[in-house]
């Protein structure tokens, strides 16, 4: 099985899972998690040709559902009939000149700040926290390990949802990761 800088975390929460992915980008991710197991795997993705391709590579396989928009537009709806404990990978963010929202962060206008990571998170994690089971695992993607202000937010979001979130920050498994982008951040509940 090919090798995935995140492998080792989800080898970890996968196997018998629902996994939800925000920012779909080329499969990958998909790809990994259900030869790991993942019994269904729900995910989005802003670009519409990125969105096309992967609704081409994934046609045969019934476990795999994919929705395109902004992923504040449609996580709601992709977990409103699931009942049970899943898997978030929350990974939508600008990356790279061809991906969703590129062309449109880094710009002064309020309408611009939906496509930056953060604001993207936050959303999300609203989402979540709206649905009614209370102890969903949660990888945050591409964080930097000093990021602990925005870190912060995310934490008392997510410790609104449930005082028993307990956190981890777990570095990528990978040669030449850029100086900015260290690892995930993981919230989980242990019982
Ligand atoms: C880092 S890549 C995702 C990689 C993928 N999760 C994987 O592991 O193979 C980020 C993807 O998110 C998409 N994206 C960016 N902002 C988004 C948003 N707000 N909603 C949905 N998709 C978004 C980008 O177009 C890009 O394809």
């Amino acid at each position: 099985m090919s090798d995935h800088s995140e492998g080792h975390i989800l080898r970890q929460h996968c196997p018998g899972r629902t996994f939800i992915e925000t920012g779909t980008c080329f499969g990958r991710t998909v790809e990994y998690v259900l030869k790991l197991g993942a019994t269904e795997v729900r995910s989005v993705e802003g670009h519409e040709e990125r969105y096309r391709y992967c609704v081409e590579k994934f046609a045969n396989d019934p476990r795999v559902n994919l929705w395109c928009g902004h992923s504040k537009d449609c996580l709601q709806a992709m977990i409103a009939d699931l009942e049970e404990q899943l898997v978030f990978f929350l990974d939508a963010h600008p990356s790279g000149p061809d991906s969703y929202g590129d062309d449109r962060i880094g710009k002064e206008q309020e309408e611009d700040k939906i496509f930056g990571q953060h604001f993207v998170i936050i959303e999300e994690l609203k989402i979540i926290a709206e649905h009614p089971i209370k102890n969903h695992t949660i990888i945050i993607d591409d964080q930097h390990e000093q990021a602990e202000t925005i870190h912060q937010i995310y934490k008392n979001l997510l410790l609104e949802i449930n005082p028993h979130y307990s956190f981890e920050f777990v570095r990528k498994n990978a040669k030449n990761i850029g100086p900015t982008i260290a690892g995930c951040l993981v919230a989980e509940v242990r019982t």
